[in-house]
């Protein structure tokens, strides 16, 4: 493929730096600016990438005319004026998931990208794992018959509160909502209603894991459960991953340990199990479809806003009703500590934060108002201005 798609990246902390990585393995991909509000990640931004520009203002990049596509991989309250100011600079994204960080914003950019003629793909991975795609495919072949139950599990020991991303929210928000999406895609339909029960680990003031359960408008019925609660100090961490699909004549399930994943298809007349590479965030599989997708002028699979927008609303309303169903306080703030301090000295872990080689060097999220970013970045600690 030639010439080279030319990319400017924006938010260069934990998953800017894994699309950075990416897109450096790649011949397909010229990583041309790298923007960053944080000093010590446009350090690292330039021994990453030395020939590109490095800057703290995100006009810098934005207003490259050279440019083909933006990354967009800032906390969700940033995104909405830089995705609108992308759009406006006639740039594709490539933009993390949330859009924003509340639905209200996410639906006026998927109303502007949708009339937009840029290509905009949003990071709700799922949709590109080779386990997933396998199993939609599975159940839409009628192999296991009429599809009736979707059961989901995302249960590690991973991002622990006061570890950043307030705007995302509590897990099942943050993390959930790509399995809100997962189960959504599954079933092939709209979520109807739903009863969420959640609880308040160590007493924290938000519930860390939630369980959902509920309808689809086609009658497919649901569980979803999601929680970054899962033995953060046992001794030897372990998590609890899987997808299952029940139909009224066969199922189709996975599982994965972060390094490969397993799916088990039991048709009716087709039996298959098979373990692959996990593939992480699957980010390769992203930066080859959206590149192609460029070059054919036209989406060829890459997942879209709308998706996202409807699979981060729904997580949203989940999460308040578990809040509203008396989520109980189990554990103490001393035990919540004894985390924080674990993870601190963790250098391989589930969600660890990105440090930077400093004990606590990560942003404050920008303050959102509204729906736009408005004030800079401020370092950890250091007090908020006003708007
Ligand atoms: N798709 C996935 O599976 C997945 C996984 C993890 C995180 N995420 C999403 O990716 C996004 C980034 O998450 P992360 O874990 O990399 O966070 P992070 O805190 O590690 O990185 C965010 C970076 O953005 C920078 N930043 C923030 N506001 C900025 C601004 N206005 N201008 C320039 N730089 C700015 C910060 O300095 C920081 O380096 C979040 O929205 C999160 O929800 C998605």
């Amino acid at each position: 493929m030639s010439p080279r798609l030319r990319i400017g990246v924006i938010g260069f902390g934990r998953m800017g730096r894994g699309f950075v990585a990416e897109l450096l393995r790649s011949k397909v991909w010229e990583v041309v600016s790298i923007c960053d509000g944080w000093e010590p990640s446009r350090q690292t931004a330039k021994r990453t990438v030395p020939g590109a520009v490095v800057t703290a203002d995100p006009d810098a990049v934005l207003n490259d005319s050279s440019l083909d596509v933006v990354g967009l991989f800032t906390l969700a309250d940033a995104r909405p004026q830089l995705i609108r100011k992308a759009l406006k600079n006639k740039l594709h994204i490539i933009a993390e998931k949330p859009l924003a960080a509340g639905s209200a914003a996410e639906w006026k950019l998927v109303k502007a990208i949708e009339a937009s003629d840029r290509l905009v793909a949003v990071n709700i991975f799922n949709r590109n794992a080779w386990y997933h795609q396998e199993i939609v495919n599975f159940i839409r072949s009628g192999q296991i018959g009429d599809l009736a139950i979707v059961r989901v599990c995302h249960m590690t020991p991973g991002h622990m509160p006061t570890e950043g991303h307030d705007p995302e929210g509590p897990p099942f928000h943050d993390c959930g909502m790509h399995y809100v999406d997962v189960a959504r895609w599954y079933a092939q339909s709209e979520y109807a209603s739903w009863h969420a029960q959640g609880a308040r680990l160590w007493n924290y003031k938000e519930p860390w894991w939630v369980t959902a359960h509920g309808v689809f408008k086609n009658g497919v019925v649901f569980d979803i459960t999601q929680g970054f609660v899962y033995g953060h100090l046992s001794q030897v961490k372990t998590h609890n991953c899987y997808a299952e699909a029940i139909g009224t004549k066969g199922v189709a399930r996975m599982t994965h340990n972060f390094r490969t994943a397993t799916i088990e298809l039991h048709g009716v007349t087709e039996t298959i199990s098979k373990t692959a590479p996990f593939g992480d965030k699957k980010i390769d599989v992203m930066l080859d479809v959206f590149a192609r997708s460029i070059m054919a002028g036209k989406n060829l699979g890459f997942p879209i806003a709308r998706d996202s927008a409807i699979a981060s609303e729904v997580a949203w309303a989940m999460l308040r009703d578990a809040a509203k169903n008396n989520p109980p306080a189990i554990g103490t703030p001393a035990q919540m500590q004894a985390i924080l301090e674990h993870r601190k000295a963790l250098t391989d872990g589930y969600g660890l934060p990105v440090r930077d080689g400093t004990a606590d060097n990560r942003l404050i999220a920008p303050i959102a108002c509204g729906e736009e970013l408005c004030c800079q970045p401020v370092k950890a600690g250091a007090r908020r201005k006003a708007c």
